[in-house]
Formats: C-alpha cells, structure tokens, sequence
C-alpha cells in the first residue's frame, strides 16, 4: 500500500494512461465491457423479477377459480366435498406450496399441510382482505410468495366476503432456474472479457504501428543511417508527420548547405589579405638589397593587408553576437535622438573626408526600448555606406520619425545606387556589389548583414529603394516598445 502511495505521488500510475496505446486499449475494454454490463443488469435481474410476478398470477388466478367453487359447494360450512380438496391438494402440490382456507372469524378450516385446522390465524393483510381490500401478495425473504385471495359470494347483488384463502407458493424452482442462467451467464461473461481483451491488445498494437513506423524511421535519420524522405502513409496524420519531418530536413540542409558555404567565405576572405602580405614580404626576401623607401613602401602596404584584416574579424565577431536568440539582448529606454546625434558625430570626419554633407532631420523626440549598442552599429553602417558609395559632393540625409507603434529612421544618399539585380543581394553576408570598388574603400560585405540581424532582432523591418546613378534610400522601421519572443 505505501509503495502503490509512492507510486501515486510520483505520478508514475498515470504516467502509463499517458500514452496512446494504453488509452486505446482502455477505450476497446470499456466499449466491451459496457455492453456486458447493461445486458447483465438489464436482462438477468429483469428476467427473475418478470419470471416472479408471472407465477404470482397464474397461481392467483387458479386460486380464485377455487375461491368460486368453495362458494359453490359451500365449502365454508362444511369442507368436506371431495371435489374442491382434490383441487387444493392438487393446486399445492403443483407449486410445492401450501393452501390455508380461513373463515370470517379467523379461524383456518383447511390447511393441505393439515396441521393447522381449527386454529385461528392473526395477520394484518387477512384481516385489510376481510374488510374488502382485494388480494393482495408479497414476496418473502425466506424464498416463498404468499398470495391472499377473498372468497367472494353474491348476496342480493352485494358483494360479501365470506373469508380468504392464503397460499404460500415456493420460489425455489425460479430460484434454482436464475442461478443456473446467471452461472451460465456469468461464464459467457468470462469468455466475452477474455476475447474483448484479446481484440484489446491486438488492435491498440496494430493501430499504433504506424507511430512506431515513423519513430523508427525519424530514428534511423537521426542516427545517420539514411537520409531518405520519411513515408508513412497508413495514417493522415501519420503522413503530415512525415510530411512535416521531410520539411525540416529540408530547412537543416539547406542551413547546413549556407553554413558551409559560410565558413568557406570566411577562410577565403580572411586568406586573401594574408596573401597579399605573403607576397609583399616574398618580393622583399628575394630582393638582396632592397632600398629602404621599397620597404617602407611594402611595410605601409602590409600595415593596410593587416588592418584589412582586423576588420573582417571585428564584422565577424559582431555578426556573430548578432544571432536572432533574444537572449543576448540588452533592452533599455534609450533617446533614439540623441543615439543618432551622437552616431553623426562620430561619422562627420569620415564623410568631411569623402566630401560628403551629413544632415541629420528629427521630426519628433523619439524614445524607445532598444539594445543601444546593436541598434548603433546597424545604423552606422547603413550611414557609412550612404558617404562610402557617395560621389564627390554629394550629401547624406538621416530622417527620424515615429507614430504611435513604431519609429522609422530613413538614411538617404546621392550615392552612386545600387543595380537592380544586385538589391536581392545586398544583405547577404560578404556580397559586395563591386568587389574592388567596395575593397578599395574598406568594405567586407558583412555591414549589411548585421545591420539586417541587428532590426530583426528588434522585430523592425529594413526596405531599400535605389536608383543608380542617382541613389539609394534605407528605411528602417522598429517597435516602440520591445517585443520579447
Ligand atoms: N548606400 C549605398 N549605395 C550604394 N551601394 C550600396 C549602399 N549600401 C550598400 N551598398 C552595396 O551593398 C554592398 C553590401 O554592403 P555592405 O554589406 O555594407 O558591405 P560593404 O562592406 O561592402 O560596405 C556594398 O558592397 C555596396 O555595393
Ligand atoms: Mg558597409
């Protein structure tokens, strides 16, 4: 008892009714035995209690045929007619009873177990039939029915009752009969369990199979056994498993496929500026006696290859921290005005340098909750590249707006634009529209990536319109308030 109570509590009873298979298998025993019950109920106790009253009339009736004929042969006064004794003996020997004719004064003037005669018998129901209440009978306890019947006669078209006749019929024989259908009953019973069981079995096992297929099959993928799509077509639902499963294999290759081609990017890219270096110092080697401007000259080119590099590592590592887990997010209530202030600051040599005008527009103060430091970097890079793709000349205009949902930050530019087909492109990691062109001028092709990642983790949205040769408008849109995933 205490282990079943340690059981109960750990929950590992109804652990086993959490699975499918058990419930079926439950559902199959109740949608059987069910039946078994309400027929039991419904049939056997009906049929001893019908089989009961059915005796109590026939033997009713017959008991007031001779109720008449005692009248007849005036029975009452003088009980010895041959013919109406035969009828009460033959009538208790048929039901294995006993017939007690009692006059109006109580007094039993015949009794066919002939023990009782002359007696007078005290009873509440002989006396309610005396005074006219009709027969009456009960079912006793101790396994007989008694039945009292009046003994009517007609005097002057009044109805008198001359006394009752009080017969006591054995149940034993329906009795005898209902046990020996209920043990056949009960043994059908038995049986009809034992093949519901069976069926039971069988079925929440065959009928999970299917569920088995797909796990064995989700498994021997999972296993790296094979890589084929999963079918299981027994079942619709087995099916939209399989379906989902082969779905999202897909999307892990195609994952795969785009991390692989990742890390390949990242080892040419990074290689290249340590080439470069390889030659630069080979030529230097090979020259016996180099001048010294010659190395000064490859020395400053080396120095560029190496901060080329720094570069792409810092993007990386930022591109990284840009992974869409909210996680790693540091919300706070930042004013966006004064990020963007701040952000055109730091950028105003660089574009004094590339003789670019920077113009920065706040239609409103806007405040909001964002991560400062990812939202910064997203943002420097849409306005770098604005002055880096610029001509001489031109200008750069930043635009900060909100409504009541969201702020949107548009970087315009009179840049040299992006062609059509390249647009699709552009947040793709390491796509450079013109690769020397962007090289020349510092670009790794990373910036628009984590721009991209950065609004995405904001749950903002970034759209881009360009025209080349005239130039190119970012729109950056980003919830007030932040929206944890
Ligand atoms: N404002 C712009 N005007 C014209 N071209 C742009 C602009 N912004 C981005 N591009 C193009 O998109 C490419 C990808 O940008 P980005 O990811 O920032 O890489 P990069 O490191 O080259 O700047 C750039 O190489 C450039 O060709
Ligand atoms: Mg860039």
């Amino acid at each position: 008892m205490a282990k079943l109570w340690k059981k109960m509590k750990k929950g590992k009873i109804f652990e086993g009714f959490r699975s499918l298979k058990t419930r079926i298998f439950c559902i199959i025993m109740a949608a059987g035995i069910v039946p078994c019950v309400v027929l039991h109920v419904g049939i056997l106790e009906r049929y001893l209690d019908n089989t009961i009253t059915t005796r109590t009339n026939e033997v009713q009736t017959q008991v007031k045929i001779i109720a008449d004929h005692l009248i007849t042969y005036n029975y009452m006064l003088d009980n010895s007619s041959d013919v109406v004794n035969a009828e009460l003996s033959q009538l208790s020997n048929l039901y294995d009873g006993r017939v007690l004719v009692v006059n109006g004064n109580l007094k039993i003037i015949k009794d066919t177990y002939g023990v009782s005669e002359g007696k007078t018998i005290i009873s509440e129901a002989i006396i309610k039939c005396l005074k006219g209440d009709g027969p009456s009978n009960s079912l006793k306890d101790a396994g007989y029915i008694e039945i009292i019947v009046p003994i009517e006669e007609k005097l002057e078209e009044k109805t008198h009752v001359a006394g009752v006749m009080l017969t006591s019929v054995s149940t034993d024989s329906i009795t005898n009969g209902y046990e020996y259908i209920q043990s056949r009953a009960f043994l059908l019973e038995i049986l009809a369990m034992v093949v519901i069981f069976g069926i039971a079995l069988l079925l929440s096992r065959k009928m999970l199979k299917p569920f088995e297929k797909i796990t064995d099959a989700i498994n021997d993928v999972k296993n790296g056994f094979t890589d084929e799509e999963i079918s299981v077509t027994d079942y619709i639902e087995t099916e939209h498993i399989g379906d989902a499963f082969n779905q999202m294999m897909g999307r892990m290759k195609v994952l795969d496929n785009s991390r692989q081609e990742f890390v390949s990017n990242v080892s040419h890219e990074l290689k290249t500026p340590l080439a470069s270096m390889k030659v630069l110092a080979d030529s230097l080697i090979l020259q016996e006696d180099a001048p010294a401007e010659l190395y000064r000259e490859f020395m400053l080119d080396i120095a560029e290859e190496i901060d080329r590099e720094n570069k792409i590592i810092t993007d990386l590592l930022s591109l990284v921290k840009m992974t869409r887990t909210s996680a790693d997010m540091n919300v706070e209530t930042v004013d966006i005005n004064a990020v963007l202030e701040l952000l055109l600051k730091r950028l105003g040599p660089i574009a004094t340098r590339a003789e670019v005008k920077l113009v920065f527009e706040s239609r409103r103060p806007v405040s909001a909750e964002i991560d400062e430091m990812k939202l910064t970097l997203a943002l420097s890079n849409l306005v770098e590249n604005a002055i880096k793709y610029n001509v001489k000349g031109g200008w750069v205009k930043v635009i900060l707006d909100a409504d009541h949902q969201y702020f949107t930050v548009e970087v315009s530019d009179s840049g040299v634009g992006i062609p059509q087909e390249s647009i699709q492109h552009i947040y793709e990691r390491f796509y450079r529209v013109d690769k020397s062109h962007s090289k020349e001028i510092g670009g790794t092709g990373l910036g628009l990536a984590i721009t991209r990642s950065a609004i995405l983790m904001h749950r903002g949205s970034i759209n881009v319109n360009s025209e080349e040769g005239v130039g190119t408008i970012f729109t950056v849109k980003i919830p007030l308030t932040y929206i944890a995933s």
